[in-house]
């Protein structure tokens, strides 16, 4: 395994590894040591390269403080090795053991009700906490040290799932790190005042050490501005504290790569020192847990969702974890895949940009929190089905990596993703209006059911390769940004820009010009005059989509508002569409058309969405937030007239499509996500690499299958 240094962060950036990484997350402390050797023979035996192991073994590492023991782990790693398996480590500090949090009650994180986290589960010290950090450092350079010259541990997973328990802290040492933080920020209070409008209900604050934690709703609301410093603080700190591991095990040995495990991606700035710091991100993916928790509308185009999500920050990645069976802790269980359907998942991970994947986990554990999380081995250590299909899923791997690695994964329809400020801005004041993932997941599934090649990019990013770029109203359009998107659209882009873009600035301060700003009010040829919220469909009153959450003190009132019943619609191409959430009056340059108008009540005869040529692109305004409807139209118009067209025409439902390629070739993922065969035609002449057969045209597909075709 050759670790080459990583290039810039960017969606079309592949793996710096030369190998696909393909095993699974072990605990061999959590089994008797008879098991070892047939665990290794038969992780060997379903073809597998490597493990992670050790992020939650804190206590067995160092079992008092400063005393270090690493022989479980040592005699585990050498059995592995002898069956040709590597190892990866990682540091463990999700799970501070309990001579640390008995000696430094410190590090424990203190909830929004002052509550401080107790002993006994996870995550439950504070990553702000600068005593956590000095632990962190010397559990770090100890592991680091004693691994330096084991040539059987290839890289590092730093931590486990950061922020995926909780990510906030309202601690006493949390409080100082922000107000140092603002002190770096700001320099002077007066810069903070002004930032979080001070003036505004007397928030203002004579000194850095007068300032406070935003507690939600204590009793009412917090200024935006101060919201948003303390995640992009949280952020910042999360940051820092894998930055500390990263740089210790960077100096003691080069070789190793360095990763971090995602999992539900709060207060985390990819693209920022945490993403630039690492080789490359890992993200785990549990397709059935997110989809009945988000209701996002069916586990295959949630996971899909998460993948082309996660691509966006960093390019290809790794996935740690990927479920496997049925998975519980005490509270809740998910669905179990179906036969077939865990090597499928594994197969849609890898077709939107995974260079590598672990099933979690080897066995499932006998006690603990996670008795019935199941793993590819049963209970009592019997192989069964989960097994075999790891074993062919990894089949398939050797058939397809020699090909697939260096390719990306791609997209002709871009969607603005990945922008940590603007993701936060929405939520520290949202109004009742989806956020900009809700909306831009409606462009999403429309485009994953139609087979369009689709993903989410940063406007920073290389746009170059899209047809269309959506931007899902963010609230914080950075002029800077301007200028890339201009020139995209000059070249022959098609750029959407959605409501409410640009009506902010980095304060979370209203601009005092009208949205979206100067610079991209000239592109789209359009300024925001006014905008008013449409009553929801079913007529649902002020507060339906309060984020009760949130801690807020006042329920969701569901009566009707006063203007259920009331139509809001546009007209575009012919067709009348309800609108939904928000409009906008727009006031409009002479060289812009409106390709839609607001059909009904004072708005009538208003575009509503509008389209501008510029260069050999144009630029298309839409004045409301997108609906399933909505979406239809603009693909059967507007993403049409760019060229837009499916991977593969025809697409029968319940067939995924996706495309990766390198300048020399094309590989195309075409995988059945349902329990019944599929016929699909319009396809390539081409070889599917999982069989070896030559395809003309068209392919049966048997329930949960699954193509790859090659084809230059
Ligand atoms: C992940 C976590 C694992 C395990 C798994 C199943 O989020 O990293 O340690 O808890 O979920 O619950």
């Amino acid at each position: 395994m050759k670790r080459r240094p990583p290039a810039p962060l960017s969606v079309w950036r592949t793996l710096n590894l030369d190998d696909f990484l393909l095993g699974v997350p072990h605990y061999p402390e959590h089994v008797d040591e008879s098991y070892w050797r047939r665990d290794a023979e038969r992780m060997r035996d379903a073809g597998f390269n490597v493990v992670r192991m050790g992020e939650f073994a804190w206590h067995l590492w160092e079992p008092y403080e400063g005393k270090f023991d690493f022989d479980l782990f040592d005699r585990a790693i050498d059995i592995l090795a002898d069956c040709g398996i590597k190892t990866i480590l990682c540091t463990p500090t999700a799970t501070p053991p309990r001579w640390l949090t008995m000696n430094y009650p410190e590090v424990l994180r203190v909830d929004r009700n002052g509550r401080r986290a107790s002993h006994g589960s996870r995550q439950h010290a504070d990553t702000t906490s600068p005593v956590l950090r000095e632990h962190s450092r010397r559990i770090t350079r100890a592991l680091a040290e004693h691994y330096r010259d084991n040539p059987h541990v290839v890289g590092w997973q730093t931590d486990n799932e950061l922020n995926t328990t909780v990510s906030e802290s309202y601690s006493e040492s949390c409080a100082l790190a922000f107000r140092n933080y603002l002190r770096h920020r700001y320099q002077t209070i007066d810069k903070l005042n002004f930032a979080w409008g001070g003036d505004f209900w007397a928030t203002a604050y004579d000194n850095f050490d007068q300032v406070v934690l935003p507690l939600p709703m204590a009793p009412s609301y917090l200024s935006p501005g101060h919201v948003q410093d303390y995640h992009r603080f949280l952020a910042q700190a999360t940051a820092a504290f894998q930055h500390d591991q990263v740089r210790i095990l960077r100096e003691t040995n080069e070789a190793w790569f360095i990763f971090h495990n995602l999992g539900n991606l709060a207060d985390i700035d990819f693209r920022g020192e945490f993403g630039q710091d690492l080789d490359f991100i890992g993200f785990d993916i549990y397709p059935m847990l997110y989809d009945e928790f988000r209701r996002t509308g069916g586990h295959a185009a949630t996971q899909a969702l998460q993948l082309d999500i996660c691509r966006s920050y960093a390019g290809n990645f790794i996935v740690p974890e990927q479920a496997s069976g049925l998975g519980s802790q005490p509270s809740f269980t998910t669905m179990t895949p179906e036969p077939g359907e865990m090597r499928r998942m594994a197969l849609s991970s890898v077709a939107r940009g995974a260079d590598g994947l672990m099933f979690f986990r080897w066995r499932p554990a006998h006690f603990g929190a996670e008795i019935y999380w199941m793993g590819l081995i049963d209970h009592d250590d019997v192989p069964r089905r989960r097994y075999a299909e790891a074993k062919q899923f990894a089949g398939d791997i050797s058939r397809i990596k020699d090909q697939l690695l260096g390719t990306s994964v791609a997209m002709d329809v871009g969607i603005a993703g990945g922008d940590f400020d603007n993701q936060e801005a929405h939520k520290t004041y949202p109004i009742g209006l989806p956020s900009p993932m809700d909306d831009a997941a409606l462009l999403h599934r429309h485009c994953y059911k139609a087979g369009i090649a689709c993903g989410f990019i940063h406007p920073e990013d290389d746009l170059s390769r899209l047809k269309v770029f959506y931007i899902p109203h963010w609230v914080m359009w950075d002029q800077a940004w301007t200028p890339k998107v201009r020139a995209f659209v000059e070249n022959g882009g098609t750029l959407i820009v959605g409501a409410m873009t640009g009506t902010r600035d980095a304060n979370n301060h209203i601009l005092r010009e009208l949205a979206p700003g100067s610079a991209l009010a000239d592109l789209c040829g359009v300024r925001v005059e006014e905008f008013g919220r449409l009553t929801a469909k079913d007529g649902a009153g002020l507060f339906q989509r309060f984020p009760i959450d949130q801690g807020l003190f006042i329920p969701p009132n569901l009566l009707p508002s006063s203007s259920a019943g009331r139509k809001y619609s546009l007209e575009i191409g012919g067709r009348e569409i309800e609108a939904e959430h928000l409009y906008e009056l727009l006031e409009t340059g002479s060289d812009v058309e409106a390709l839609a108008t607001w059909k009904a009540w004072f708005a009538k005869g208003r575009p509503a969405i509008t389209s501008r040529r510029v260069g050999k692109g144009r630029v298309v305004y839409l004045a409301t937030y997108l609906g399933e409807e909505l979406v239809e139209a603009l693909t059967q118009t507007v993403l049409a007239d760019a060229g837009v067209e499916p991977l593969i025409r025809d697409l029968p439902e319940g067939v995924e499509v996706t495309l990766r390629q390198a300048e020399d070739r094309k590989l195309l993922f075409v995988l059945n996500v349902t329990d019944t065969p599929r016929q699909i035609v319009n396809l390539p002449a081409s070889i599917d690499l999982l069989t070896g057969q030559r395809v003309d045209g068209s392919l049966e597909l048997a329930e949960y299958g699954a193509a790859v075709l090659s084809y230059a």
